[in-house]
């Protein structure tokens, strides 16, 4: 049995990105969002291998502290013949400036050197959770497929985003709109993103 979110939530995240995220997709339903960051809560170390035991790390460790239900999501690129790198490493391939486009140079270095036939196909996997303080959870994964295109093109989304084409487009990630890479369909049809998806079914199940 699903259980249902009814009041506040905190966000286990002290990324300011994420935190707009959540409260813009939670906002239709009233749920208000305080964020793990301004609840002075600390940022446990992601240590777990899937993306699954690192959202669950940080949703669990935002519910005990705060006492309250937590959403946490742990996301990332898996490059398929890189046997899935970066994987859960993905923010970590950018280093500690944040530099994506040697992330990307990176991914397509690799891609090269292992002689990767094209297309260079490639998944994004966001794994959202909800965790409760008596340890009631719940998990949903979002997945988009496609290919990863060099050289990076368009200036929207953020990391991956300007080698990201998703199945069926003939934009990428990077040329198209918030809107058009995470809306929430108002017909109940598929959204696009990864986390999107993600969030449909955590909207269906718990809200
Ligand atoms: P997290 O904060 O550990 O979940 O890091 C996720 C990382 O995966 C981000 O820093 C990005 O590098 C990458 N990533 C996740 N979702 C997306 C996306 O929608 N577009 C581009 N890159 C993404």
């Amino acid at each position: 049995m699903h259980r249902k979110l009814t009041g506040p939530l905190v966000a286990a995240t002290h990324n300011a990105g994420k935190l707009r995220e959540f409260r813009e997709l939670l906002e239709p339903w009233r749920i208000a969002v305080v964020s793990a960051g301004d609840l002075g809560l600390p940022e446990p170390e992601e240590t777990g291998d899937t993306f699954e035991a690192n959202a669950k790390l940080k949703a669990f460790a935002a519910a005990r502290a705060a006492k309250m239900p937590a959403l946490a999501d742990d996301s990332g690129l898996c490059v398929e013949a890189l046997d899935g790198a970066p994987g859960i490493y993905s923010a970590r391939w950018a280093g500690g400036s944040k530099d994506f486009s040697a992330a990307m140079t990176r991914v397509q270095q690799e891609l090269l050197a292992v002689k990767a036939p094209r297309p260079w196909r490639a998944h994004f996997i966001s794994a959202l959770v909800i965790a409760w303080p008596d340890d009631h959870v719940e998990y949903f994964e979002g997945r988009v497929d496609g290919t990863l295109v060099f050289p990076p093109k368009g200036n929207n989304g953020f990391g991956y985003d300007p080698i990201f084409l998703p199945d069926g487009h003939s934009r990428g990630f990077g040329e198209m709109s918030a809107e058009e890479k995470h809306g929430i369909p108002a017909d109940g049809s598929l959204a696009l993103s990864h986390r999107a998806r993600a969030f449909q079914m955590l909207a269906r199940a718990c809200l």
